[in-house]
């Protein structure tokens, strides 16, 4: 048995330390933890970094999730060295306090890197959850790319949400316990959607619906490598758009970090048909996204979540890690070029069949029941022989 697999004994529980800090992880990981606090095959605890404060805590409200550990490491305007230093550093210590069978991290933050390699030198099993996505451009997204490039390298168990992730993993040469589970971010919508939802967020009374003569386009941005130009550049797209086409309704929930704000603020201030808004909690967006016509976005996550709402994405990158988005017909990447994406917002508009094959693909990221199968899998590493 290798030296971080201990066999446990019938009845033994499972010791599982679930470890995330920005919202998008949050909003995936607080299933999983859920569900592992309701089963008794398991000891979990949830341990938080806290590289997102806000935007963390309004997830675990929503969720009801405690963190047993709290790191609080948010600063404003942190570098990428000080946060891998402070994860690594506060999850070794509290790994010296506290030995689980195995620590959870998600996807591709810093976060999720700096407490895969806590663990490792502390000789913890790591189960990756959304394992294998690659763009292999190591520079795009960053440092995303690579923070799942070495999380993966560092971990024993990888919950791959596709068949193409796994592929991915395959061709690094990783083959070992790579499980396909489909995306936890669809297991989310069992605690946030809802039909005749009421929005909390004030900027999100008095939207139009789907069918209405006015249209909601929903739109984010945040990515580091967008923040150059990119966010300035998609923005001028919009101002002209809400110009020539006042029948569309941007709603845009700006990310805090201040350099995105102070990308925005100057071009898409004070226009009628643009709301710019704080952050909404993820039960809003959810529902948001189910009363939108387009979503405008370089997130991750929203590109897995849209299909499941028939909302069409225009992403705006130059590529994707999540091909299979594309290839169902959901998500067009349409990166930051101001031409391309008022181009993009007007095949939309003008070409209805486009707009119907878009919105009525199937959502190939899972069937919302990934976390139970990511325990099971847990539960089995841990009790059958090697
Ligand atoms: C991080 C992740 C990125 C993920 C994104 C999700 C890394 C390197 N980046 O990027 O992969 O897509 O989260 O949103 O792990 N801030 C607040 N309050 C908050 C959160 C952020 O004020 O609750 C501000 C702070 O000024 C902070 C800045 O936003 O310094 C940037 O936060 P940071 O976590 O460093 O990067 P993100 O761009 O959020
Ligand atoms: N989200 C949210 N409120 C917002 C914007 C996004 O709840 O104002 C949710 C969104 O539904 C998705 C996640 O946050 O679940 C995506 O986070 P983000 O775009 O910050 O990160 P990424 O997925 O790109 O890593």
């Amino acid at each position: 048995m290798p030296v971080d697999r201990i066999k446990k004994q019938k009845g033994e529980k499972i010791k599982v330390l679930t470890v995330f800090g920005t919202r998008p992880e949050a909003i995936k990981m607080c299933p999983l933890a859920r569900l592992l606090d309701a089963d008794p095959r398991f000891e979990p605890k949830v341990l938080v970094t806290a590289q997102h404060r806000e935007l963390l805590d309004s997830v675990l409200d929503i969720f009801r999730v405690t963190p047993d550990y709290d790191l609080n490491l948010m600063r404003q305007g942190q570098t990428l060295a000080q946060i891998t230093s402070g994860v690594i550093e506060g999850v070794y210590n509290i790994l010296g306090e506290y030995t689980p069978d195995i620590v959870l991290v998600h996807g591709d933050t810093t976060t999720s890197f700096a407490a895969a390699l806590a663990a490792f030198y502390r000789k913890v099993a790591v189960g990756h959850v959304e394992a294998g996505l690659r763009t292999w451009d190591r520079y795009s997204p960053f440092p995303e790319e690579m923070n799942r490039t070495l999380t993966g390298r560092l971990a024993t168990l990888h919950f791959s949400p596709t068949e193409d992730s796994r592929e991915n993993l395959a061709r690094e040469g990783i083959t070992e316990n790579v499980y396909v589970t489909g995306n936890t971010a669809l297991d989310a919508f069992a605690y946030t959607v809802s039909e005749d939802y009421t929005f909390k967020s004030e900027a999100l009374q008095n939207l139009p619906r789907r069918g209405d003569r006015e249209k909601l386009v929903v739109l984010t941005a945040h990515r580091r490598e967008n923040l150059d130009g990119g966010i300035a550049s998609v923005c001028r797209a919009v101002k002209r758009l809400a110009g020539s086409h006042p029948e569309l309704r941007f709603v845009y929930p700006m990310h805090p970090n201040p350099a995105v704000r102070g990308a925005v603020l100057p071009v898409l201030s004070d226009i009628e048909n643009v709301t710019l808004c704080e952050p909404v909690d993820v039960t809003d967006m959810h529902n948001l996204l189910a009363r939108a016509w387009l979503c405008l976005t370089d997130s991750g996550g929203l590109q897995e979540e849209a299909p499941s709402f028939g909302l069409p994405v225009l992403l705006l990158r130059s590529e994707t890690e999540r091909p299979e988005a594309v290839r169902a017909g959901t998500v067009e990447v349409v990166g930051t070029d101001e031409n391309n994406v008022v181009a993009a917002v007007e095949r939309l508009l003008f070409d209805r069949e486009r707009y119907e094959r878009m919105s009525s693909a199937k959502n190939p990221y899972g069937d919302g029941h990934a976390s139970e199968r990511i325990s099971d899998i847990i539960y089995r590493y841990f009790t059958e022989d090697a």
